[in-house]
């Protein structure tokens, strides 16, 4: 498995070695039933020659799993508790990093719409997918999850009705292009890439638990040192910074949301 992934990393640049090693076993596993292959040297020579079997390793590899207000708690906690000390500032940085296929970004959108924000705020959102990143830029979404989406958008604090922000045709829901004209869509692996700006606020949320120790000190610390001086960070409702080396360097806004703030 260490020199699939090496040879990944050296042909395609995609690195995956610092991946937590149970879910990775078992991704690459799934990848080798569906090859229909029995090793991994058989599938390291597979995807090194055939850009297509490496692009459905990519997609089997990342969990592209997500939903709009996701922890509806969390974006309820972010209005109240960030929105306000975002509104001190002439305009806001936000970088959603492993946004996925956008629904937390649009999400984002609509909050700082409500809040009076959105005119003043550029979102970058960041993937290592380039097909979820498609997806993203459409602002085309199920239909079928709306009835979910309205439920988490009032739960999150929504005041409006959540129609208003799609139209609803041939089964699928596509949201207003308002909501992505602030918002810059591009591929980036925390695993390999730097940063790329200052940011007011970091939102890495589902991102960090696939990573082993190794990979999320890096990350963190790409994150401390891209947050301006009392910068937000957001994580998912299982990732913490506890017993990480940037715990010292941040205060907690809200423990249960996951949302800190950089102190130094
Ligand atoms: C479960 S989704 C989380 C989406 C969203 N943040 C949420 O909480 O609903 C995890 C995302 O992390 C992305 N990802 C995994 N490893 C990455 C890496 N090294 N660099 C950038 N994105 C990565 C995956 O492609 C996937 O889209």
């Amino acid at each position: 498995m260490e020199l699939l992934l090496e040879g990944i990393y050296r042909h395609y640049g995609y690195d995956f070695r610092s991946y937590a090693r149970s879910s990775l076993r078992r991704r690459l596993t799934k990848r080798l039933d569906a090859e229909g292959l029995t090793t991994f040297s058989a599938l390291q020579d597979k995807v090194l020659h055939d850009p297509i079997a490496m692009e459905n390793l990519v997609r089997d590899m990342s969990v592209n799993v997500t939903s709009m207000f996701r922890d509806p708690t969390f974006f309820l906690a972010f209005r109240q508790k960030v929105v306000p000390m975002l509104r001190t500032y002439p305009f806001v940085r936000i970088w959603h990093a492993g946004c996925a296929s956008g629904e937390e970004v649009y999400a984002m959108a609509i909050l700082l719409e409500e809040e009076g924000l959105y005119e003043r705020s550029r979102l970058y959102a960041t993937d290592m997918n380039a097909e979820a990143l498609d997806r993203a830029r459409t602002g085309i979404f199920p239909i079928s999850r709306m009835r979910e989406y309205t439920a988490s958008y009032q739960q999150a604090g929504g005041t409006r009705s959540f129609s208003e922000y799609y139209t609803a045709s041939y089964g699928a829901a596509l949201f207003h292009a308002r909501l992505r004209e602030n918002v810059l869509f591009a591929q980036h692996n925390l695993a390999t890439d730097t940063s790329f700006s200052e940011f007011n606020v970091i939102l890495c949320r589902n991102v960090l638990i696939y990573f082993d120790r190794s990979l999320k000190e890096r990350t963190l610390k790409l994150f401390h040192d891209s947050l301006s001086p009392l910068g937000f960070l957001c994580l998912g409702r299982r990732e913490s910074l506890r017993f990480t080396n940037v715990e010292p360097d941040f205060t907690e806004i809200d423990a249960k949301e996951r949302i800190f703030r950089r102190a130094r």
